[in-house]
């Protein structure tokens, strides 16, 4: 029987670099979370200055977690086994539920880390969290995991959601977290394109960034396939059709294809090869 509600407690961000920070802002700016019951932690807390002058909370991990209900994990893949044995001690069952942001780690590897049966789900957000606009991907061990039910009415307020098996959490990692930068390189090559024939950057950036805004849109509104809307576009002979094939004839939809495997395939790794890419970190640093 659990004490509290996950709302009635503060929520602790662990790890809050730039996703933790990111949910934290989404959560405060667009979740209507109080900033005041949204702790944040990170080793290096001086880095959490302006977020304190934001109004959220800094606190070490066992403090956080002495006032928390839920907690996110949103540290490095190859810094979680860590803060796992570190937290161990101060989680309580009955109170806490832990949401893992982190890339390539199961629930199976975040319960090897725990003594206690705390509840667990992952979650995957993307940057947008911050302004309220995140694809999350979530998974827990059972549809009816209390964990998912916490993760969802957190994350249902700062974007979309959708609950998805946990074996497809690493292809959500390439899709949807990835996925940002993936969709901002194509917002700035459509720049690039701009700037060459007559806008000044600052034009080019926003035509490009608001047409691919409307574009998202149109899809989202109407749950059409891309292709409905790309056919109302194409005239026959006319000036899209030929832009459209000169781009797939230099690769556009298969470089998309293979860089989202690619990212896949890597973030499948990122916490099992922690230990070689922890050697290969310190291997550059000495
Ligand atoms: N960035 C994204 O778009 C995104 C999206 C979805 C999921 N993720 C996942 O989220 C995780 C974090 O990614 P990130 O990009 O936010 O990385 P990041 O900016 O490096 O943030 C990780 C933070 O964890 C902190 N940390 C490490 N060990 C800690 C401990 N024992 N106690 C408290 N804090 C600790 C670090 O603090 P110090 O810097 O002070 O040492 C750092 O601020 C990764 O697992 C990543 O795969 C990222």
């Amino acid at each position: 029987m659990r004490t509290t509600a996950w709302n009635e407690a503060p929520i602790a961000i662990l790890g809050s670099g730039n996703i933790g920070t990111a949910i934290a802002r989404g959560l405060a700016n667009h979740g209507g979370i109080d900033r005041a019951k949204i702790i944040l932690t990170r080793r290096h807390r001086e880095h959490l200055d302006d977020a304190v002058e934001e109004g959220f909370r800094a606190a070490d991990n066992a403090e956080a977690l002495a006032e928390a209900g839920a907690i996110i994990i949103a540290v490095g893949p190859g810094d979680l086994d860590a803060l796992l044995f570190e937290i161990g001690p101060d989680l309580d069952e009955k109170k806490h539920t832990l949401i893992s942001v982190v890339s390539g780690a199961d629930i199976a590897d975040i319960r090897s880390g725990l003594a206690l049966p705390v509840p667990v789900a992952r979650a995957m957000p993307n940057t947008a969290v911050a302004l309220g606009e995140s694809m999350t991907a979530l998974a827990a061990e059972t549809p009816h995991s209390p964990a998912l039910a916490t993760a969802q009415s957190i994350f249902d307020r700062v974007g979309k959601t959708l609950v998805i098996e946990e074996d497809l959490m690493t292809a959500a990692t390439a899709l949807c977290a990835c996925g940002v930068a993936f969709f901002l390189r194509a917002i700035r090559a459509a720049s690039q394109g701009g700037i060459e024939i007559g806008f000044h950057s600052e034009q080019a950036y926003l035509m490009a960034s608001q047409t691919a805004r409307g574009a998202a849109s149109l899809l989202l509104s109407a749950a059409k396939h891309p292709e409905y809307e790309i056919d109302r576009v194409t005239t026959p002979r006319g000036c899209t059709i030929a832009g459209l094939n000169e781009m797939e004839h230099g690769g556009l939809s298969s470089a998309f294809i293979k860089g989202i495997v690619k990212s896949a395939v890597k973030a499948a790794d990122l916490y099992r090869k922690k230990g070689e890419l922890d050697a290969g970190i310190s291997r550059k640093e000495n």
